[in-house]
């Protein structure tokens, strides 16, 4: 067999693997095995462009090569071991940095060999402009997330600032695809010009819309280097481009979906300043306060209970605490599951992977879609520092800011505790009705705390 042959066969397994790994991504379950997988199917691809050559490599490059895969491999294993859990956006954010960067580089170091190619320089600057938009864009998000640049910068009328940066940008693009010059003096100009469009799009958005500027980065990424897998005619980088891309795709998306927020309002401004901005009617009424005794009764003589985990859960580092109390509760007879919505927390998935570093079993973790029904059904509900997602007026006030998000039907459940520390809203920045609510009963104080003494007097009952 030639050696061409035997590359496109490993990058057809690389790719393959890199499907096989997304799909098991869907499940907590299989998510682990997955990643392997798919990281198994790139190293794969990455050995095979290095050994199967039909060009003579010296010596010297390939020392290079390992050398440089050896510094990269065991940077990226000790950040991530080392790093927290409240602090994966922000590596996120980084590593996609470095994905959109590389992008960008195979453009800036192929382009001198190919301007007899109209198709390579298409392909060549469409990696280039996007790669470097994310890289830039990216490190401005990690800067945000973690804290080292806290307020939105906005220059008076940025929309329209930012609007003729990406028109240039894109104007220079096609003068250099139409024209391919000789010289790459006009694709080091895009280069800048795309680093400081990605600067300028992510400046002015709020640090708790990160998130979602994440995903959709994420997407300009994949795109970058499905670009890249056009230009070499390589289908393991094409296929893991177009994944990563579509998933950054679909995930924004569903962000913007599950908080009723369209993408342009995300990045044309909202409310995603950290802490929020207010919107809302300020509520009259009184509060039900009770104690950790109180609230210990009313779980223990439940049939079923159910809780709400929100961010409050992650600030106050409760997960392993309330599994506790979950398998306390169980051990007395009560029926206990955890509900899941889609953007509680601040990141995809947040509560999962909380809940997942407590072992809380992942059969107890119930979907909004599915969860909602069973909520006429419930004794009590928990709510751990979750706020917003638990706000009826999303489905009764069509002037709240967040009219028409899905929320969990907690409101349906017999009794509610709500456990956080005063009657500050959350990300949203407005007043919660189910605080006011005869049936909602508040615990303040911080979540781990709450949670502990309520253990405490559970065991004792
Ligand atoms: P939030 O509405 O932000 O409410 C969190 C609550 O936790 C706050 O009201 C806070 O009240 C309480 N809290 C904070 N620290 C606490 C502690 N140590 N102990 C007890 N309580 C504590 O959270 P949520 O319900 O999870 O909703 C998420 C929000 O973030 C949604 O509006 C969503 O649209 C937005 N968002 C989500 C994402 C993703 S992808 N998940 C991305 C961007 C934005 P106190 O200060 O009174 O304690």
């Amino acid at each position: 067999m030639d050696i061409q042959a035997l590359l496109n066969i490993s990058y057809l397994i690389a790719a393959v693997t890199f499907m096989a790994g997304m799909k098991m991504l869907g499940s907590p379950k299989t998510a682990r095995k997955g990643n392997l997988i798919a990281a198994a199917g790139m190293s794969i691809a990455i050995l095979a462009t290095i050994f199967l050559h039909e060009k003579q490599i010296p010596l010297l490059i390939y020392t290079l090569i390992f050398a440089a895969i050896a510094l990269g491999t065991f940077t990226g294993w000790y950040i991530a071991v080392k790093v927290e859990m409240t602090k994966m956006p922000e590596l996120v954010s980084f590593f996609n940095g470095m994905g959109g960067a590389t992008a960008a580089l195979i453009g800036l170091l192929e382009y001198v060999h190919n301007t007899d190619s109209t198709y390579k320089i298409a392909m060549i600057v469409a990696g280039l402009l996007i790669g470097s938009i994310s890289f830039s864009g990216s490190m401005i998000a990690w800067g945000k997330l973690s804290g080292k640049m806290r307020k939105p910068v906005r220059l008076p009328s940025y929309n329209i600032i930012n609007t003729l940066i990406l028109l240039l940008n894109i104007a220079l693009a096609v003068y250099i695809v139409a024209e391919r010059p000789e010289s790459p003096l006009y694709l080091y100009l895009l280069f800048a010009l795309a680093l400081i469009y990605g600067i300028m799009f992510v400046l002015p958005i709020g640090g708790a819309d990160m998130p979602v500027v994440i995903s959709l980065l994420n997407s300009f990424t994949g795109l970058a280097a499905a670009f890249g897998g056009f230009l070499y005619d390589n289908m393991a980088m094409l296929t893991g481009g177009v994944l990563v891309g579509s998933a950054g795709t679909i995930l924004t998306i569903a962000m913007t979906k599950a908080m009723n927020r369209s993408l342009s309002n995300v990045i044309f401004g909202g409310f995603g300043d950290t802490g929020g901005s207010g919107g809302g009617e300020s509520i009259q009424g009184s509060v039900k306060s009770v104690t950790p005794s109180d609230a210990g009764i009313l779980l223990n003589y439940a049939n079923n209970v159910v809780i709400v985990p929100g961010y409050g859960l992650a600030v106050a580092q409760a997960q392993h605490t309330i599994h506790e109390l979950e398998e306390l509760l169980e051990s007395k007879g009560v029926n206990v599951k955890y509900a899941i919505h889609p953007v509680a927390g601040r990141m995809p998935g947040h509560m999962n992977v909380l809940l997942a570093e407590a072992n809380v079993d992942y059969d107890k973790l119930v979907d909004m879609d599915d969860i909602n029904p069973q909520f006429k059904n419930t004794d009590v509900v928990l709510v751990v520092g979750a706020n917003d997602v638990v706000n009826p007026a999303a489905k009764t006030n069509p002037s709240s800011p967040i009219y028409g998000m899905p929320v969990l039907n907690v409101d349906e459940a017999k009794n509610v505790i709500v456990l956080k520390r005063s009657m500050k809203p959350g990300y949203a920045g407005i007043d919660n009705e189910l605080f006011y609510y005869p049936k909602t009963s508040m615990l303040f104080g911080d979540a781990k705390d709450s949670i502990t003494k309520i253990i405490n007097e559970v065991k004792n009952m």
